[in-house]
């Protein structure tokens, strides 16, 4: 599957070097992605069946709703990476896993998408301005959009690029 053209446009924002976590990493995209461009790079996922470990990706299966504790806990990420996935309860865990400075990348669906397909519930849709809400006074926005893209296919999708503030 191809990058997202958010996460290939932003994915210059993140400091040589530093170690990035993607989580819901699915098919791991965006994992292998990042490792190429030289990341260390930890993939979580409860479905870890298309994600390979190597000595750049490292590989965790979690269930990120079953009410398991965090399985990065006291972990530190340069960068954090999530697409296409939307688990309201982990917002203070995306924080919490960002070291100072760290740069979070986060694109997916919103209100509006039912027009289009699946994800087409509330609850797996962000709320108009919902991501800007979520990083107001903590990070520094460097993009957001949220818009209708015909790539892959048609939806409705917000996106932000923003840097934690140290
Ligand atoms: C639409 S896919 C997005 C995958 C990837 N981020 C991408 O954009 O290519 C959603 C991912 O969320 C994962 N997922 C869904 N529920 C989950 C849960 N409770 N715990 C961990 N991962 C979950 C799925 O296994 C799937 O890989």
């Amino acid at each position: 599957m191809t990058v997202s053209s958010w996460i290939a446009t932003w994915a210059g924002l993140v400091p040589a070097g530093v170690s990035v976590l993607d989580l819901a990493a699915g098919g791991g995209r965006h994992t292998r992605f990042l490792a190429e461009r030289g990341h260390r790079v930890t993939a979580v996922d409860r479905d870890v069946s298309g994600l390979a470990a190597t000595d750049a990706i490292e590989v965790i299966a979690a269930d990120l709703e079953d009410g398991s504790p965090w399985p990065l806990a006291g972990r530190h990420f340069g960068a954090v990476v999530m697409t296409n996935y939307l688990h309201r309860p982990l917002f203070p865990y995306l924080f919490e896993a960002l070291q100072p400075g760290g740069v979070l990348l986060y694109e997916t669906f919103m209100a509006g998408n039912e027009r289009f397909g699946k994800p087409s519930r509330l609850e797996f849709l962000l709320r108009d301005g919902e991501l800007l809400e979520l990083v107001r006074g903590r990070f520094s926005v460097v993009a957001y959009e949220a818009r209708m893209i015909s790539e892959p296919k048609m939806a409705m999708v917000q996106r932000i690029a923003a840097r934690l503030v140290a």
